[in-house]
């Protein structure tokens, strides 16, 4: 593990009318033992005018903040990226170019994903893997704070769904010791990887109860509908529409999976700002159900306030330019359920987070009780502590993490990949120890991210300046 302050290029790159001039250093080990190279890497980029000591946006060589954005989508490898187009989701600049436009210095890791192997043929990206390498990097920067550019006080974790998730991690498991063996293992720096601030594109986490989560949500929805992706040639992907019914094994793991609800709300001790308890009856309703429907209404709020037409919303309720209330289950069944019961945990073990919670020598585990005991599929479960370490939840109370103090949480208001639930305990439950918590469900947005940067850089140098 090195950091070599004279190897480097200078870069100059146009796309859509706009020109960054910036420093790469590139492929950057971040641990010392690393057990797969290609991904324990990262780049650094910083804006080229720091170096002829000019300043951006008030930002300098020394005081930039350090914008540390993922590529992990669907647990899957995150590759290592640079400035330009998004690989997916519309043609629009990526993080990375906007960034250093706006005079951030961008650490930009790989990290390893679910599906990777050695040569012989032992998974090696399974959970922690990923989240370790995230802390890795960080620790690498921390490491060598006095010969890199920008303040690495300022470190702001940034991720979509999967990798939204782990930028929650990051910010809720600083220094936990319970990562500690799995980072010296890879040989990662000796070093904090406590972060300043996170930012969370719709994360899929919570992974434990985010089955109940979606039944309780999508209670009494039996019709799904989805997408599929296929990848055309050219490394596109294509996309065709499944619409199905859940089959009576689906809507009874569906009935069992959101009676379990209630309790786990109740569990958290969750109140809103001012001071009231959130919790839920039998029945899934009660004043945490109130909370997740303000949520959705100040989505719809400040859509009004910026000019949109909400009026084909059958069940919102306005009255004189106030979201005033709603029909939750007009809402859901208007939004649709994607993803069978259980969601996550699958009963076959055929879904994404099965294959996270694999181990070295089996591809696919459960992680919730219910699903062991239901398993269609002899699955077995997976370690109870890397349950644990994948789930910020567990830690936000816990006095061994260094829990980062700003949040940026955003959720579309029309996201059906995982439960609005999950981003809202997640934000109460940091609000609750005094964490700044910027949470929003943009109105008619889907699972997607970065597409507010503006607003997004605009939250970073209000914390950071
Ligand atoms: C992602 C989406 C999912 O629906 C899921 O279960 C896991 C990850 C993603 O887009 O990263």
């Amino acid at each position: 593990m090195r950091f070599d302050k004279e190897k480097y290029e200078v870069k100059e790159l146009t796309l859509e009318n706009s020109t960054i001039k910036y420093r790469a250093f590139k492929n950057l080990v971040y641990v010392d033992k690393p057990v797969n190279e290609e991904f324990q890497r990262m780049n650094i980029f910083v804006p080229e005018a720091y170096y002829d000591g000019f300043s951006i946006n008030g930002y300098t060589l020394d005081t930039a903040p350090v914008f540390m954005p993922n590529t992990v989508g669907g647990y899957m490898p995150g590759e290592l990226d640079e400035p330009g187009f998004n690989k997916f989701g519309p043609r629009q600049l990526n993080s990375i170019f906007q960034a250093l436009l706006h005079g951030y210095v961008v650490a930009a890791p790989a990290i390893r994903g679910r599906v990777q192997k050695n040569g012989q043929g032992i998974y090696t990206g399974k959970a922690p893997a990923c989240i370790v390498d995230y802390k890795a990097a960080v620790r690498y920067l921390h490491y060598f704070s006095q010969e890199l550019p920008g303040d690495e006080n300022k470190i702001i974790t940034n991720g979509t769904s999967a990798g939204g998730a782990l930028s929650s991690l990051m910010g809720a498991t600083g220094n936990h010791p319970d990562y500690i063996p799995y980072l010296e293992e890879i040989g990662a720096a000796d070093a904090g990887d406590e972060i300043f601030a996170a930012s969370c594109y719709c994360p899929i986490t919570n992974l434990d109860h985010a089955d109940m989560a979606y039944e309780w949500e999508f209670s009494g929805v039996y019709d799904y509908h989805r997408m599929h992706m296929t990848m055309a040639e050219g490394g596109r992907p294509s996309f065709t529409p499944v619409d199905g019914e859940m089959t009576d094994v689906q809507i009874k793991a569906s009935k069992e999976e959101e009676v379990l609800f209630p309790a786990y709300v109740n569990s958290l001790g969750l109140r809103d700002k001012q001071g009231n308890v959130l919790t839920l009856d039998e029945q899934g309703e009660g004043s945490f159900k109130a909370y997740v429907e303000s949520v959705v209404l100040a989505s719809a709020q400040r859509a009004m306030e910026q000019g949109r037409d909400v009026s084909d919303k059958k069940w919102l309720n306005v009255q004189d330019g106030k979201a005033v209330s709603m029909d939750f289950k007009a809402y859901v069944k208007d939004i649709t359920r994607m993803k069978t019961a259980p969601a996550f945990d699958d009963l076959t073990m055929d879904s994404p987070e099965n294959n996270l919670f694999g181990i070295a020598y089996m591809d696919c585990c459960h992680f919730t009780k219910y699903s062991a005991e239901h398993s269609m599929a002899d699955g077995v479960m997976a370690d109870k502590n890397i349950v644990k370490m994948m789930n910020p939840m567990y830690y936000i109370e816990d006095a061994q993490s260094d829990i980062a103090q700003h949040w940026r949480i955003r959720h579309g208001e029309c996201d059906r990949d995982t439960s609005l639930a999950i981003s809202a305990m997640l934000t109460l439950k940091l609000e609750n120890v005094g964490k700044k918590v910027d949470y929003h469900a943009p109105w008619d947005m889907p699972h997607a991210g970065d597409y507010d940067l503006n607003e997004l850089f605009a939250w970073i140098d209000g914390i950071c300046k």
